[in-house]
């Protein structure tokens, strides 16, 4: 038995995983335990949880992946230090982030004190991590793999050919060129600075016009080798410590972007400015941008490789606006992204390299049975397992359940809410659906937690996507975002091709396709304004409970599909009762159904 752990460790969505002789048994963002939006730094609780999981100690576990190398592409640290003469502060930062690092073995001391860890650390270049996310638990024999994001050691994307176990990395863009980069300064330019943000720009894009490409691609700049590079002039981070802060809580980036993008645009907008028409156009021309960089990469795999099948992943990867366009845009015919695209994901991609190194290493021979290969012949060279699904985190019992809502008696019956069991699952589905399709809101929590930031069933607020007022009362009584972002659409695996304008499968609500013409009108509330939905296609044998939610609200109400947010008000997504009992209690959700338990607020339907 061969137990590795693998860690993203001092980057943002800090995270741990564990998997067992090449099978994920665990997966975690430390966020969800820390109650901190990206909590950025050592995974403590992570690990505590997958070693919980899997019912073991410390001691058990073989190898430690981290997804980070700090040998990784040194002559290029080296070479770009010495010809571009950065700030001393520049240099300083990230030879103490690389010291910090490298004390795996001391945290590890340090949080399990009384238990040890005498295996072997493996440094996986963030990059390989990265693809090996994405390639390593692919139901594909081989594919062109491709990983973009900010920066993690040292370079911003990396592509090139997965093979059974194998990964061959042929290039890389590095420091201080960067898509990620890129995307994330026009995301601040634009007014909102927070770690993560830019998907608020992804939303309001297709408010916009691309007026500015032109502009944009004096920006980025295309090269004839499928790469690209950024145009410095606009630029801080190659020349000036940029500040970014993760000791132990949320990641903060300083401005990226220098004074020349605010004289080719006019002045940055500030956070509580009206977002104009002008501010729209940036935001639609940034993602045409990136888009027109991101598509000249794959066309370039696609014309070098000849092979159909992509393996994606890094945090630009979680731009699903851009992924739902590779069929229209590029010859690739089928697609496998990682759930958690970003740094959390690196996790499993270090573990995942780390155990096929190791296997191979010490011929411990196959790994278990493939446990999905539908459609694909299945794979060799003893890969055996497919991330079919995201539900990697923890579970409570209805008994567990039970106690905390009796422990919480007192708050419920404050609120005059009424609560039942309901241990016929039909029944609790019928009775869940028939208060969605009421118009109420109802948060559902089940089985085991979403690895990834995607809410995907298990830890989701639902509603009707067929009231055009569902996305004001889900802001009204919950969610208070910006009223530009979109809601997301949970469909049944089958009935995709008679609502959307594609046919593929996308459990990892990663790809934005076009919803039928004929169809918006019926599901107003899942609608993006370009007419578009970010949909997840909800399967039987994954999430069964779901699937049958969904059937029950399809049975009475002739749409196959409800409206799918996170379950979480300014946080992250809970985790445990608790924290959907607290996110319940204040704030003004109709119904909670925790596993086969329904509260209801007292005067809404039960
Ligand atoms: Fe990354």
């Amino acid at each position: 038995m061969t137990y590795i752990l693998g860690l993203n460790a001092y980057h943002g969505d800090s995270s741990a995983c564990l998997v067992k002789d090449g099978t994920l048994v665990a997966a975690a963002e430390e966020e969800r335990f820390r109650r901190i939006k990206h909590w950025a730094g050592f995974p403590s609780e992570a690990i505590r949880y997958c070693l919980a999981e899997a019912k073991i100690g410390l001691g058990e576990v073989g190898h430690v992946a981290i997804n980070q190398d700090s040998k990784a592409n040194l002559w290029r640290k080296i070479g770009f230090t010495l010809s571009s003469r950065p700030d001393l502060g520049l240099v300083i930062d990230r030879i103490k982030n690389k010291k910090e690092r490298a004390n795996v073995r001391e945290e590890l001391a340090r949080t399990f004190q009384g238990e040890s860890f005498a295996g072997e650390v493996h440094e996986v270049e963030h990059h390989l991590a990265h693809l090996g996310s994405a390639f390593l638990v692919s139901p594909f024999d081989d594919a062109v793999v491709v990983s973009v994001d900010g920066f993690g050691d040292f370079a911003s994307a990396a592509w090139g050919l997965g093979s059974g176990s194998e990964i061959r990395v042929e290039d890389k863009v590095y420091f201080p060129h960067s898509l990620g980069i890129f995307y994330q300064a026009l995301t601040q330019y634009l007014g909102f600075p927070h770690y993560g943000d830019e998907y608020k720009v992804m939303g309001l894009a297709p408010y916009g016009e691309p007026k500015y490409l032109a502009e944009m691609r004096r920006i980025v700049q295309l090269r004839d080798d499928g790469s690209y590079r950024l145009n410095l002039d606009y630029f801080r981070h190659h020349k000036e410590k940029i500040d970014y802060e993760w000791e132990n809580g949320e990641p903060r980036v300083g401005g990226l972007f220098s004074e020349a993008l605010s004289e080719l645009f006019g002045p940055a907008r500030d956070k509580r400015d009206e977002l104009t028409p002008h501010h729209k156009d940036i935001a639609r021309s940034a993602q045409a941008m990136y888009e027109e960089a991101f598509f000249h990469l794959l066309n370039t795999l696609y014309q070098r490789h000849g092979l159909d099948r992509l393996a994606l992943a890094g945090g630009c990867a979680m731009n699903s606006v851009a992924n739902g366009k590779i069929f229209r845009n590029t010859p690739f015919k089928r697609i496998y992204i990682q759930s958690a695209a970003g740094d959390a994901g690196g996790a499993i991609g270090a573990a995942c390299v780390a155990w096929h190194k190791v296997r191979k290493r010490s011929a411990i021979g196959p790994s278990p049975q493939p446990l999905s290969l539908a459609g694909t012949g299945g794979l060799s060279d003893n890969r055996g397992f497919v991330m079919d699904h995201a539900y990697w985190g923890p579970q409570f019992s209805n008994a567990e359940l039970g106690r905390v809502l009796q422990a919480r008696r007192a708050e419920l019956d404050a609120q005059t809410c009424v609560t039942e069991e309901i241990a016929d699952e039909a029944a609790l589905c019928q009775r869940a659906a028939q208060a969605i399709a009421d118009g109420q809101v109802i948060g559902w929590f089940q089985g085991r937690m979403e690895w990834g930031p995607r809410a995907l069933g298990n830890r989701s607020i639902l509603g009707d996507p067929r009231r055009a007022d569902m996305k004001d009362i889900l802001n009204l009584k919950i969610k208070r975002r910006e009223s530009f972002r979109p809601f997301a659409p949970s469909i049944l695996r089958e009935a995709v091709p008679e609502w959307f304008e594609t046919d593929d499968d996308v459990p990892f609500m990663m790809e934005v396709f076009q919803i039928r013409a004929e169809k918006r009108s019926q599901v107003p509330a899942v609608t993006h304004v370009d007419g578009s939905g970010r949909l997840q296609t909800v399967h039987r044998d994954t999430n069964p409970r779901y699937y049958r939610l969904i059937e029950s609200f399809a049975r009475q109400t002739g749409v196959p599909m409800v409206l799918n947010t996170s379950f979480n008000e300014n946080e992250p997504v809970v985790c445990r009762p608790e924290e959907a009992l607290d996110c319940f209690l204040r704030t003004r959700m109709d119904v909670l159904v925790l596993g086969d338990w329904m509260i209801v607020r007292d005067g809404t339907h039960g």
